[in-house]
């Protein structure tokens, strides 16, 4: 099936990234027939995409979404506003999609690390409060440092 980024097309006109197109895609404004048409265009693979950017790469967790996954559904299926359940949240890429795209969003997961790494990807911190936890770990790292320093010694 041909997409309507595919890789031969954007080379041929060349002026779009693969990425670009699949922006303008998802950004538009569709009636039900057209939403189900677009996702069958869609290359799922994401082949060549960005996908550790913000805090998506802040933890490994097993079998996460490509971020495009539930930001494809988020865009084309609801409106800023909406509120998006993910009932299996492992460590919240629909979360964190929902947020950046002005959704509310409502993550569960019986893991309880999951939920802390979603927790974590989802909180704002001020900036000023962001520098003096940086400040804080700083010093911790060097202390730790220190004391394998001077234990080795021994
Ligand atoms: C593949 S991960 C989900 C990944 C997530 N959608 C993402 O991309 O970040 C599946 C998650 O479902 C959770 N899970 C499985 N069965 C569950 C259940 N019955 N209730 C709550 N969470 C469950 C697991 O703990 C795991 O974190």
């Amino acid at each position: 099936m041909k997409t309507l980024y595919d890789t031969k097309q954007a080379t041929l006109f060349g002026e779009k990234t693969l990425e670009q197109e699949y922006l303008e895609l998802i950004n538009g404004e569709y009636g039900f027939s057209k939403q189900i048409d677009i996702l069958d265009k869609i290359d799922w693979d994401f082949k060549d995409f960005s996908t550790q950017y913000l805090t998506h790469k802040f933890h490994s967790y097993p079998a996460r979404f490509i971020p495009q996954i539930p930001l494809t559904f988020i865009k084309i299926f609801t409106r800023e506003g909406d509120t998006v359940l993910d009932p299996m949240c492992g460590c919240g890429t629909t979360l964190v999609e929902a947020f950046l795209n002005n959704r509310n969003s409502i993550g569960n997961d019986f893991n309880p690390l999951a939920v802390l790494i979603s927790k974590v990807k989802t909180t704002l911190i001020d900036e000023t409060e962001f520098r003096y936890l940086n400040k804080k770990l700083a010093v911790m790292k060097q202390t730790i440092f220190r004391l394998r320093l001077s234990k080795n010694r021994k």
